[in-house]
């Protein structure tokens, strides 16, 4: 992920190359960006944040049970031509102020863990923290989409602290099992892949598939509790 501030310098670093004329233009140019640039900053430094907590967690719990809650995390910060598309589409006009209020995933982090009790106890623990506010949650593991798909989604305004500010920036969390992110990676793809035939056929055996990765999880999650009943006796 590239900070604003290297952009910048990028941009400016480059700018004796040009033509005196085009070097206004350019300086024009990088005035007007500079608002977006700054909420990308800012949306970075969220991600950072709950990175942070997810990491201090997994410390905690890797020490106390000896196993960690997650296998992976990957984050993103969402691409100006995504962002665009997504205002468009909505019917906002693209503007820096309507970024903030109208989208939730500027700032997306993707937490895969093993076995979905984990899911729900690193949600909770992420939830409960005093300095977090829960905007939305979707459990699309205990309501799947009617195309299979799983997951459980929260909308966090999570607090950065800035040099002169304290200011809440929204953020998506996804929490997955490695099966039902390896469902949702697979269909996200085929989605992309236009002018199928047998579509309908298709969306079935997707759904199909999705229904078997859920069963996996749920036994792949009962031998664990086996295993750690047997433990602890
Ligand atoms: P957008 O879909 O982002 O406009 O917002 P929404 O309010 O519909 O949120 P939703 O919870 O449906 O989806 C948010 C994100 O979850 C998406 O951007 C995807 O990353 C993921 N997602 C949701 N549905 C699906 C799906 O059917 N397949 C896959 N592969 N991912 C999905
Ligand atoms: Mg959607």
């Amino acid at each position: 992920m590239e900070s604003g501030k290297n952009q910048e310098d990028k941009i400016r670093e480059g700018q004796h190359l040009l033509p005196p004329e085009a070097q206004e233009v350019s300086q024009t140019i990088l005035e007007d960006a500079k608002p977006f640039i700054n909420l990308m900053m800012q949306y970075k430094c969220a991600i950072m944040e709950v990175e942070t907590k997810l990491k201090v967690l997994d410390a905690e719990f890797s020490l106390a049970y000896n196993r960690n809650p997650f296998e992976d995390i990957r984050s993103r910060l969402k691409s100006p031509v995504s962002i665009h598309e997504k205002l468009v589409r909505k019917g906002y006009e693209v503007t820096v102020e309507n970024i903030e209020a109208y989208l939730n995933d500027v700032a997306g982090i993707r937490v895969i863990c093993s076995f979905p009790d984990d899911i729900y106890r690193l949600a909770d623990m992420l939830s409960r923290q005093d300095d977090i506010a829960v905007v939305k949650r979707k459990d699309y593991i205990r309501n799947p989409k009617p195309n299979g798909y799983r997951s459980l989604h929260l909308i966090l305004n999570v607090p950065i602290y800035l040099s002169n500010e304290k200011k809440y920036m929204r953020a998506e969390v996804q929490f997955r099992t490695i099966a039902m992110n390896f469902w949702a990676s697979l269909e996200h793809k085929l989605k992309y892949k236009k002018d199928v035939e047998n579509e309908e056929s298709i969306v079935k055996e997707l759904k199909n598939c999705a229904d078997f990765i859920e069963a996996l999880d749920y036994q792949m999650q009962g031998i664990r509790n086996r295993i750690d009943r047997s433990r602890d006796k």
